[in-house]
This record gives structure tokens, C-alpha cells and sequence, in this order.
């Protein structure tokens, strides 16, 4: 599937203005004091958790339809939902302690009295009650918490200190829409564990309200944005939103599952019903971006090396 609303190449539509933003800002705040949840409370961390359900839907699994998949037990791919699900987990709760700090970063340079400001830091609320959410559910499964590859860990130290304007807000609304459209998916999914489904319940209220403000400053900005700063916006978000889709399922799910890694890797990026499963994570974020600019002639190859469009 391929994302074709506009031109790539149009410029920008005229964004929300300053005010509109805030006035959005001012409602999500409301939202956050009315409608968030403690995880600590909300959760029950003490019921057993049943290792004997699925922790995904196996049509979401990178393995399915693979030759590989065919020759799998029941039990190897259970196991692998769940060491999926918990990769997913531990690289959604990494990139929230990097947007932690891009929100810390642009909140310093902001007024505080200003309600974007106050909706950011807000957000670093709801993040920092997310990593640990995010990081209790991966123990009660009894995985480990997986990290993204050195490399990536080491652009993304430069990325959190650096990133400014759309380049900062983009790559955040890709992390959180393609983590947001898999999770909606399983809230109402009684094969899937009720454990994740409870998580995913807390994550997909709290992050309508991220997604909502990121969009509205993403189109302001490009709007914005002068025709250079545009070029080193849309390349740069592209890189990222490349590396975060890579990182989400980590290389290390395989060896758990008893499967040989190599083999594993080789099937999953050659699996054309994954990079059916990508795309669809990503459909509704690559057309608002398309619609802002950002999928042009030196952008779009980066997306779609990453199964993103
Ligand atoms: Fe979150
Ligand atoms: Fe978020």
C-alpha cells in the first residue's frame, strides 16, 4: 500500500497559527487532569501472568507466513509474540526517555506561562508513568528488556541533544502512531493477553493527546520553515523514523525462541507480509506528513527502505 494523497513535492498547506496551538494545548491539559491513569494503581502487577496465551496476533509477528514460521511449534510462536511484544515495549519505552528530553530541551527555551509549555511538560508526565508501565509488563512476562543496536543508541545521544523544529516533532509522531495503530488493534482482541491489552488500554488514551499536540506543531512548523531548514527537517526525520521502525523488533527476539538469529533476521526482512504489516503500522502517519512536505524525491527512498510507505 502507498501513500498517494498529494504531490510530494507541493508545498506545505498553511499551518495552525501560534494561538490555535495553544488553545489545543489548553484542552489537552484539561484531557490530561481528567482522563489519565497510575499504571502503579490502574494495574493489577500481582495476578499471575498465563504464559499459555498468544502476546500478539501472530498475523503481526515478523515471521508469519515465512517458510520458517510454517516449520515453528505452537509453543515457538507464542514465545515469539511475546518476546515481539516485549521488544516493542522496551524500544517504545526508549524512545520516551529520549522525548522526555527533546520536551525538557524545547520547554527551556519556551514561556512558561505559555500553554504549550505546560502541555509539554504535561506529556513528560504521562511519558515517565509509560517507561515504567511499559518496563513492569516486560518483567511480569518474564522477557528481557531489549536495546536498540549500538550504533543506534550512539545517533540517537546526538539526535535527542540536537533535534529542533518538524525534525524534532516528526520522528516522535512515528514512533508513537505505528506503536499506537498495533496497540489499538489488541485492546479489543480477546485471543491477546489480557496483561497487554490492559497496557495498550492506558497507552492509546494517553497517546491521542501526544499525537494531537505533535501534529499541530508539525504543521505550524513547516509551515514555517524556510525552504533549507526544510531539506534538513524532512531528511533527518526520515533517518530517524527509519531507525526507530528498524529497532522495533530487536535482532535478539530469535535466539530466545530457539530459532538460529541468522536465519531468523534473513526471513523477517525478506518477509513481504511483514512489510505489508509495517506500512499498515505507518499509513495514517506517512499521509499527514506527505500532506505537510515532508515525503519529497530525497525523503520518500528513506521510508520506503524501511517499509514505512
Ligand atoms: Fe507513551
Ligand atoms: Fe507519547
Amino acid at each position: 500500500m502507498s501513500v498517494s494523497v498529494t504531490r510530494s513535492d507541493d508545498p506545505a498547506p498553511a499551518g495552525p497559527s501560534v494561538a490555535q496551538v495553544r488553545k489545543t494545548a489548553t484542552r489537552l491539559l484539561g484531557s490530561t487532569s481528567k482522563n489519565s491513569y497510575d499504571p502503579e494503581l490502574d494495574i493489577d502487577w500481582a495476578a499471575p501472568v498465563d504464559l499459555d496465551k498468544k502476546f500478539m496476533p501472530y498475523e503481526r509477528v515478523s515471521l508469519y507466513g515465512t517458510p520458517l514460521w510454517k516449520r515453528m511449534t505452537d509453543e515457538q510462536r507464542r514465545e515469539l509474540s511475546r518476546q515481539e511484544i516485549a521488544s516493542v515495549a522496551s524500544t517504545g519505552l526508549w524512545f520516551e526517555i529520549i522525548l522526555i528530553q527533546l520536551l525538557a530541551r524545547w520547554a527551556y527555551h519556551q514561556d512558561p506561562q505559555d500553554p504549550r509549555t505546560q502541555y509539554a511538560l504535561a506529556e513528560i508526565g504521562d511519558e515517565t508513568r509509560h517507561i515504567t508501565m511499559f518496563a513492569k509488563s516486560i518483567a511480569s512476562m518474564g522477557a528481557p528488556t531489549y536495546r536498540p543496536r549500538r550504533l543506534v543508541r550512539q545517533l540517537a545521544r546526538l539526535y535527542k541533544a540536537t533535534a529542533a523544529g518538524p525534525a524534532l516533532f516528526a520522528p516522535v509522531l512515528v514512533a508513537e502512531e505505528i506503536t499506537d495503530r498495533l496497540q489499538r488493534e489488541m485492546v479489543n482482541d480477546d485471543e491477546v493477553h489480557p496483561l497487554i491489552r490492559m497496557v495498550n488500554r492506558i497507552h492509546v488514551v494517553e497517546e491521542a493527546r501526544h499525537v494531537r499536540f505533535a501534529r499541530e506543531e508539525v504543521a505550524r512548523q513547516m509551515a514555517a520553515i524556510g525552504p533549507i531548514g526544510k531539506v534538513i527537517s524532512n531528511l533527518a526525520s526520515a533517518v530517524v523514523a527509519a531507525f526507530i521502525a528498524e529497532s522495533m523488533i530487536s535482532r535478539e527476539v530469535y535466539a530466545q525462541v530457539g530459532l538460529d538469529p541468522v536465519e531468523a533476521v534473513k526471513a523477517a526482512r525478506s518477509n513481504p507480509h511483514f512489510h505489508q504489516t509495517r506500512r499498515w503500522t505507518a499509513e495514517k502517519i506517512m499521509t499527514f506528513l506527505n500532506d505537510q512536505g515532508m515525503l519529497t524525491w530525497y525523503s520518500r527512498p528513506i521510508y520506503e527502505l524501511a517499509h514505512l510507505v
